[in-house]
C-alpha cells in the first residue's frame, strides 16, 4: 500500500525549501528552460553549490534559443569547474535540438528523445516544468522509497523496483494534481529529513506509514552492492609560459573524457605508475628548460583518479601546430577543475611552500 500523498505535499506546503528556480507557491507556470537547466547542473553538483552557478548561467545565456546560439566555447567556459562536461555539451546539444523543433516537446517520451536527457530529467522537466504526471527517481528519491517499502534489494540492482513503486504514486489523485510539487516534496524530504545517515524520522510526515520505521531498519536502507575500487592513473602536463604570461594550451578530442575542453598539455594518462621526467620529455609540446614542479595534483572523476606531475617552462616562440597562446586569466577560466589543480602547483613551486606530494592511495 501507498502512503498517502496529501501528507507529503501537505508537509512540502510547510516546510519547502526556497530555491532559486523554484516557483513562489502558486506563482503561476514555470519555464522548462529554467527547469531543465537546473535538473542538469543539480545531477553533478549540490544545491548550495548551484545556486550562485544558475542565476550566472541564465543571465548569460537567458533562453534555450541563447543556448542554442552561442558558441561551444562559451558554455564551456560558463560550465568550468561544475564537472562532467558530457552533461554541458549535452545541453549545448539538446537546446540546439530543442530551438530547431521550436520549444521542448511537452511529453516525457518527447524530453527523453532529446540528446543526453535521460529517464530522470525527461520525468523531472515533464513534472516540474509542464505539470505533467510523471515521478523523477534520483538518489534521495530511492532512498525514501526503499525505506517507505524496506525495500532491501541492494542498489543499483535495486533500481527498476524503486522506480516502479515511486510511479504507483501516480495512482493518487493529489499526485496527478501536482506532479511538480510532489517530486520536489520527495526531494526535500530525502534531503532534509529522510537523509543517508540518522534520518529524522520524528519530523517525517510519513513516519507512521514507513515500514523500515516499523522494522527499525532505516540506517542500513537502502543496501548499497560493495563499488569496484576506482583504478589510478598517472600523467604528466607541461606548463609553458611565455614573457607575456601567456599559457600554452591545446584541446582535447571533442569526444569522451572533457572532450572538447580546453587542457595544458601532457602525457597519456596510463595506469602502471608515474611518469619519469625523462621518459615524459617526448610528450612536450616543444623543446624547452622543462623543471619539474614539486608535488602532485590529484583528481578524481566517477571511474578512476588521476595524478599529475607538472614541468614548468619558459618560452618565446610561436605555437607549435594545434596549441595555442592564451592570457592567464582567460585560461584559468576555461580550463577544468582538474588543469586548474595543475596551475595551484605552479603557484606553489613559485611561492614558499612545496605542494606536499600525497600518498599513492586514497586514505
Ligand atoms: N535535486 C534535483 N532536483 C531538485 C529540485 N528541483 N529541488 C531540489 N532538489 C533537487
Amino acid at each position: 500500500m501507498h502512503p498517502s500523498a496529501s501528507a507529503l505535499l501537505a508537509w512540502y506546503d510547510r516546510h519547502r525549501r526556497d530555491l532559486p528556480w523554484r516557483m513562489p507557491p502558486g506563482g503561476g507556470s514555470p519555464d522548462p528552460y529554467r527547469i531543465w537547466l537546473s535538473e542538469v547542473m543539480l545531477q553533478q553538483t549540490t544545491v548550495a553549490a548551484v545556486g550562485p552557478r544558475y542565476a550566472r548561467f541564465l543571465a548569460r545565456f537567458p533562453t534555450v534559443e541563447a543556448l542554442a546560439a552561442a558558441p561551444w566555447e562559451a558554455v564551456a567556459a560558463e560550465w568550468a569547474g561544475l564537472g562532467y562536461y558530457a552533461r554541458a555539451r549535452n545541453l549545448h546539444a539538446a537546446a540546439k535540438a530543442v530551438a530547431a523543433r521550436g520549444g521542448f516537446p511537452e511529453s516525457e517520451a518527447g524530453l527523453r528523445a532529446l540528446p543526453g536527457i535521460g529517464a530522470y530529467t525527461a520525468a523531472a522537466v515533464a513534472a516540474i516544468g509542464f505539470g505533467l504526471p510523471a515521478v523523477p527517481v534520483d538518489g534521495n528519491v530511492e532512498r525514501v522509497v526503499a525505506r517507505l517499502f524496506a525495500i532491501r534489494d541492494p542498489l543499483p540492482g535495486a533500481r527498476p523496483k524503486l522506480a516502479l513503486l515511486a510511479r504507483g504514486f501516480l495512482d493518487q489523485a493529489e499526485v496527478v494534481a501536482r506532479p511538480g510539487d510532489f517530486a520536489q516534496a520527495l526531494f526535500d524530504l530525502g534531503a532534509t529529513l529522510c537523509t543517508p545517515r540518522r534520518p529524522a524520522c520524528a519530523l517525517c510526515p510519513w513516519r507512521e506509514p514507513c515500514a523500515a520505521r516499523a522494522a527499525g531498519v532505516q540506517d542500513g536502507l537502502p543496501v548499497k552492492a560493495p563499488k569496484a575500487a576506482r583504478g589510478l592513473r598517472y600523467g604528466t602536463h607541461f606548463l609553458a609560459r611565455d614573457p607575456a604570461g601567456r599559457l600554452l594550451l591545446r584541446h582535447r578530442p571533442p569526444e569522451g573524457l572533457l572532450g572538447g575542453m580546453a587542457e595544458i598539455p601532457g602525457t597519456p594518462w596510463r595506469e602502471s605508475g608515474p611518469w619519469e621526467a625523462a621518459e615524459a620529455l617526448p610528450h612536450a609540446p616543444l623543446p624547452a628548460a622543462w623543471r619539474e614542479a614539486p608535488g602532485t595534483a590529484r583528481h578524481g572523476f566517477t571511474h578512476m583518479d588521476v595524478e599529475m606531475r607538472l614541468l614548468t617552462a619558459r618560452v618565446d616562440t610561436p605555437a607549435p601546430p594545434g596549441l595555442f597562446w592564451l592570457p592567464e586569466a582567460e585560461a584559468r577560466a576555461a580550463l577544468p577543475t582538474l588543469m586548474r589543480r595543475l596551475l595551484a602547483l605552479d603557484e606553489a613551486a613559485a611561492g614558499v611552500a612545496p605542494a606536499p606530494r600525497p600518498t599513492r592511495r586514497r586514505l
